[in-house]
C-alpha cells in the first residue's frame, strides 16, 4: 500500500491492534478492570502443567554456579568485559532486577525478571542491562525452563560477588518469571532528566490504581525534612530510575540533598541506615561508571531500538560503540584502584581524601581526589593506561550525612562487619519479595531465620480431622458470636495477604498479634472479642487431645469463618461446604517486626468500606479498592462475588450498613445484587465530592439503603455490571453462593505456600 494507506483498507495511518485512538485515549479514567486479568496462562509458553518448583530441583546448582562463573571471565566480541571480569556488570543488573521493590504495596522485586520487560527494560538506569542479559543467553538456553530468568539474574549476581571473594550469604530459587510487561504498577511520574523533582509533571499514568497517595502526605515515622514528597507507594525518585539520581536531585550535585533522596527511597524499599551504606558501599567495591559519549548520541532504549537491534537498546555510534567507548549512565570511572576483588578502598579513599568537582567526557558531574598523589584505577581495556578515581554525588553523600558517617565510620574501623552487613543486606534485596521460606528453594537456604522474612514455625503438631473439625465448628456456632463477627476477623487475618511480594495472610496467626489486632481497619474490639472466645475453644480442644493434636488460633479463625458462611448459606437456603485445609501455625511476637508489618495495613480497603478522611488520596476510592483486588489477586468474577457475599454477611469495619442492601444481614443471599441492579430504586449523592449515596424507593423517594463508591461500582461501571446481572438474575444466587465460597477458599489459601510445590507461583 501507499504511505498513509491502511493496509487494512481505509485510508488512515494505523488501524492495526493497539494504534491509537484506543479505549485509553477515549476513556482515560474508566476503571481498569482488565488489570486484574494480567499474565494469563494462555501467554504462558510453559503451560498451567508446568511445576516450576520440581523443574528447578532437578538442577545440579553447583554445576550451574561453575558454568555461570567460568563465562564471567571471560570475554565476547559484541560487548567486552570490563577488566576480563562480567562480575561487576552482573551484580548491577542483579541489584536493579531487586531494586524496584516497594514496601508500601509489595510490588517490584527481582521475583518474576520483569527487568525484562517496558517500561523497567528501557529504563535510562537500566542502560546496557539488555548487554548483560544476552550475555548469560548460553546459561539460560542450557538449562531452559528449570532455571528461570529471575532466579538466573540473581545467581549471577551472587556468582560474581563469589569470584571477587565476597563470602554471600545464601541463595534461593524459586523465582517464577512472568510472560508479559506488568501493566498495574504505577511507577510515578515521568521525565527525571534536568528537571527538579517537585515540578515533573504528572505522566499519563495519573489515576493509576496504585498511585495512592497524593504528594502531601507523608507516612508516620518517615524523614520529614525532605526538600520535595515523593508519592507513595514509589521507592524512585523519578520514573526510569531504580532509585535516586546519582548526580544529586535535578543533577544538582549536592550530596546532602542526595542523601535524603537515598534515605527516602531506600527506607521505601525497607532498608535501614546500616543496610543502605552496606549496599552502596559494597556495590560500588565492584566495577565502573561508564560515561564516554554525549548522551545525546545514544540511540533508542531496547523497547524504542530498530527491530534489527532484536530487543537491544542505546546503540552507541561512538568508536566500537563498546569497550572504551562504553556509554551508559553518562559518569565515568571507578570507586578503587582494584575494582574486580572485594575490598575496603571505596570506603577507605572516600574517607582518606578530599573530593572536587568534575565532569565527565559525558558532560556528567561527579567527583575526584583533590589530592594528586591518590591511588589510581586501571583502564578496564587498555593495558598501562590509568585514570584518578571517581566518586559520584551519591556517594559522598555517604560522607556528608551524620548517620550514614556513622555507619561508614564502624565499617571503616571492622572490614568483617561491614563484609557481614553487605552479605546480609544483599541477600534481603534479592530475596525480600520471594515471601515466607517455605518458597526458597535449593541447597544454598541459609539456615537462620530472619525478621523480614516474617517468620513462622514449622508445624509440629498432629492436625484436626473431619470428626474434630465438624465438632470445632458446631462449638463455634454455639458460642453466640455471630456470622459478622466470625466473618469479619478471618477476613481481616487472611486479607492481609499480598500477592506482589507474598507477604501476610491467615498463617502465623498475626491477627492475634501488634499491629494487626490493633489496625483500626480491623475493628479492634471485634477482633479481641472474637479471638477470647476462640481462645477458650482452643484451648478446650487442646486440653483434651494433651498436646499431640492441636489447632492453631490461625487455623480456628479460617474454621470459624467457614462455619459462619455455611450457616449464613444454609440460613439462606443453600447447603454448601467450606473447603478446610488445617496446618497453620501461630508465630510470636518477636517474630514480628511491627514497623514493616504495618505496611500491610491497607490505606483504604473498600472490601470492608474503609476509606480514611485524614488522608489525601490520588485516585478515586474505587481505583484503590481494584487494587485491593489486584494485590489478592483476584478475577473481576471473584472480586464482585466476594463483596456481594461480604455486604450481605454485613461485615464493613465500623458495622456501617453502606452496601448492605438486604433486609436479612448475615444470611448469603444475593440481595446485594438484585437491589444494585434494580431499576425501582434511584441513586443520590449526599456529598459535595460524591463519597456517600442513598438508594431511594423511585416512586416514594424513600430512603432505602446507603452506599459508598465502592458499593456502587459494581453497578455503574460496565463490565463489573455485566458480572453483578450475572448474580442478580433468578439463576444467580446458587451459582453466587459457590463462586463466593471459591473466591473466599482462594484468599484463605493465598498464603499456604507451605503445602505443596504448584503454590510456589
Ligand atoms: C554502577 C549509581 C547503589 C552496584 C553504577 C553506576 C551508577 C550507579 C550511575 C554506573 C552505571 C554505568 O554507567 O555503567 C548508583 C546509585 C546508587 C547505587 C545512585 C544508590 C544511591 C548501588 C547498589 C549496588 C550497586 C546498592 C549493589 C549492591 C553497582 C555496581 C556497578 C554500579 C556493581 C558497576 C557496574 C559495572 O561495572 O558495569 N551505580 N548505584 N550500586 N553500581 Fe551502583
Amino acid at each position: 500500500p501507499n504511505r498513509g494507506e491502511c493496509p487494512f483498507g481505509g485510508t488512515r495511518i494505523g488501524g492495526a491492534i493497539g494504534s491509537a485512538p484506543t479505549l485509553e485515549h477515549w476513556w482515560p479514567n474508566r476503571l481498569k478492570v482488565e488489570l486484574l486479568h494480567r499474565d494469563p496462562i494462555e501467554a504462558n509458553p510453559l503451560g498451567k502443567d508446568f511445576d516450576y518448583a520440581e523443574a528447578f530441583k532437578t538442577l545440579d546448582l553447583d554445576a550451574v554456579k561453575a558454568d555461570i562463573k567460568a563465562f564471567l571471565t571471560t570475554s565476547v566480541e559484541w560487548w567486552p568485559s570490563d577488566y576480563g571480569n562480567y562480575g561487576p556488570q552482573m551484580i548491577r543488573m542483579a541489584w536493579h532486577s531487586a531494586g524496584t521493590y516497594r514496601r508500601a504495596d509489595g510490588r517490584g522485586g527481582a521475583g518474576q525478571a520483569m527487568q525484562r520487560f517496558a517500561p523497567i527494560n528501557s529504563w535510562w538506569d537500566n542502560g546496557n542491562v539488555d548487554k548483560s542479559r544476552r550475555l548469560l543467553w548460553p546459561i539460560k538456553q542450557k538449562y531452559g525452563a528449570a532455571l528461570s530468568w529471575a532466579d538466573l539474574i540473581v545467581l549471577a549476581g551472587n556468582c560474581s560477588l563469589e569470584i571477587m571473594d565476597f563470602p554471600t550469604f545464601g541463595f534461593a530459587g524459586g523465582r517464577v518469571d512472568a510472560w508479559e510487561p506488568d501493566t498495574a504498577i504505577y511507577w510515578g511520574p515521568e521525565g527525571w532528566n534536568g528537571k527538579k523533582p517537585g515540578e515533573t509533571a504528572p505522566g499519563p499514568m495519573q489515576g493509576h490504581p496504585n498511585q495512592m497517595v497524593t504528594r502531601t502526605l507523608r507516612w508516620e515515622g518517615e524523614p520529614t525534612d525532605a526538600h520535595y514528597d515523593l508519592e507513595n507507594p514509589l521507592a524512585a525518585s523519578h520514573q526510569a530510575l531504580i532509585y535516586v539520581d546519582p548526580e544529586g536531585p535535578g543533577g544538582n550535585g549536592v550530596p546532602l540533598d542526595s542523601a535524603r533522596d537515598i534515605r527516602t527511597t531506600f527506607s521505601r524499599m525497607a532498608m535501614n541506615d546500616e543496610e543502605t551504606v552496606a549496599l552502596i558501599a559494597g556495590g560500588h567495591a565492584f566495577g565502573k561508571s561508564h560515561g564516554m559519549v554525549s548522551p545525546g548520541k545514544i540511540g533508542p532504549a531496547p523497547e524504542g531500538a530498530p527491530i534489527e537491534a532484536m530487543g537491544m537498546g542505546w546503540q552507541n555510534p561512538e568508536g566500537t560503540g563498546f569497550a572504551e567507548y562504553t556509554m551508559t549512565n553518562g559518569i565515568e570511572g571507578s570507586w578503587t584502584p582494584n575494582p574486580t576483588k572485594w575490598d575496603n578502598d571505596y570506603l577507605i579513599n572516600l574517607f582518606k581524601f578530599e573530593w572536587e568537582q568534575t565532569k565527565s567526557p559525558a558532560g556528567a558531574i561527579q567527583w575526584k581526589p583533590k589530592n594528586p598523589d591518590a591511588p589510581t584505577t586501571p583502564d578496564a581495556h587498555r593495558e598501562g593506561v590509568e585514570h584518578p578515581l571517581m566518586m559520584m554525588t551519591s556517594d559522598l553523600a555517604l560522607k556528608e550525612d551524620p548517620e550514614y558517617r556513622k555507619v561508614c565510620e564502624k565499617f571503616l574501623n571492622d572490614f568483617d562487619a561491614f563484609t557481614d552487613a553487605f552479605a546480609r543486606a544483599w541477600f534481603k534485596l534479592v530475596h525480600r519479595d520471594m515471601g515466607p521460606k517455605s518458597r526458597y528453594l535449593g541447597p544454598e537456604v541459609p539456615d537462620e531465620d530472619l525478621l523480614w522474612q516474617d517468620p513462622i514455625p514449622a508445624l509440629d503438631h498432629e492436625v484436626v480431622d473431619e470428626i474434630d473439625i465438624a465438632s470445632l465448628k458446631s462449638q463455634i456456632l454455639g458460642s453466640g458470636l455471630t456470622v459478622s463477627e466470625l466473618v469479619s476477623v478471618a477476613w481481616s487475618a487472611a486479607s492481609t495477604h499480598r500477592v506482589s511480594d507474598k507477604r501476610g495472610g491467615a498463617n502465623g496467626g498475626r491477627i492475634a498479634l501488634e499491629p494487626q489486632k490493633s489496625w483500626d481497619v480491623n475493628n479492634p474490639a471485634r477482633v479481641a472479642k472474637v479471638l477470647s472466645t476462640l481462645e477458650g475453644l482452643q484451648k478446650g480442644f487442646n486440653d483434651l487431645n494433651a498436646g499431640s493434636k492441636k489447632i492453631s488460633m490461625a487455623d480456628l479463625v479460617v474454621l470459624a469463618g467457614s462455619a459462619a458462611i455455611e450457616r449464613a448459606a444454609k440460613d439462606a437456603g443453600v447447603d454448601v461446604t467450606v473447603p478446610f485445609t488445617p496446618g497453620r501455625m501461630d508465630t510470636t511476637q518477636e517474630n514480628t517486626d511491627i514497623e514493616q508489618f504495618d505496611w500491610l495495613k491497607p490505606v483504604s480497603d473498600g472490601f470492608r468500606n474503609y476509606h480514611r478522611e485524614d488522608i489525601v488520596y490520588n485516585v478515586p476510592p474505587e481505583q484503590m479498592f481494584l487494587d485491593r483486588a489486584a494485590l489478592l489477586s483476584l478475577t473481576a468474577p471473584e472480586w464482585t462475588a466476594l463483596v456481594g457475599g461480604l455486604r450481605v454477611l454485613d461485615t464493613n469495619w465500623d458495622g456501617s450498613r453502606h452496601g448492605v442492601f438486604t433486609d436479612r444481614p448475615g444470611v448469603l443471599t444475593n440481595d446485594f445484587f438484585t437491589n444494585l441492579t434494580s431499576m425501582s430504586m434511584e441513586w443520590r449523592k449526599t456529598d459535595e465530592d460524591g463519597m456517600s449515596f442513598t438508594l431511594n424507593d423511585r416512586k416514594s423517594g424513600a430512603v432505602m439503603f446507603t452506599a459508598t463508591r465502592c458499593d456502587l461500582i459494581f453497578g455503574a461501571n460496565a463490565q463489573l455490571r455485566q458480572i453483578a446481572e450475572v448474580y442478580a438474575a433468578n439463576d444467580g444466587h446458587v451459582r453466587l453462593v459457590k463462586d463466593f465460597v471459591a473466591a473466599w477458599t482462594k484468599v484463605m489459601m493465598l498464603d499456604r505456600f507451605d503445602l505443596s510445590s504448584s503454590s510456589q507461583g
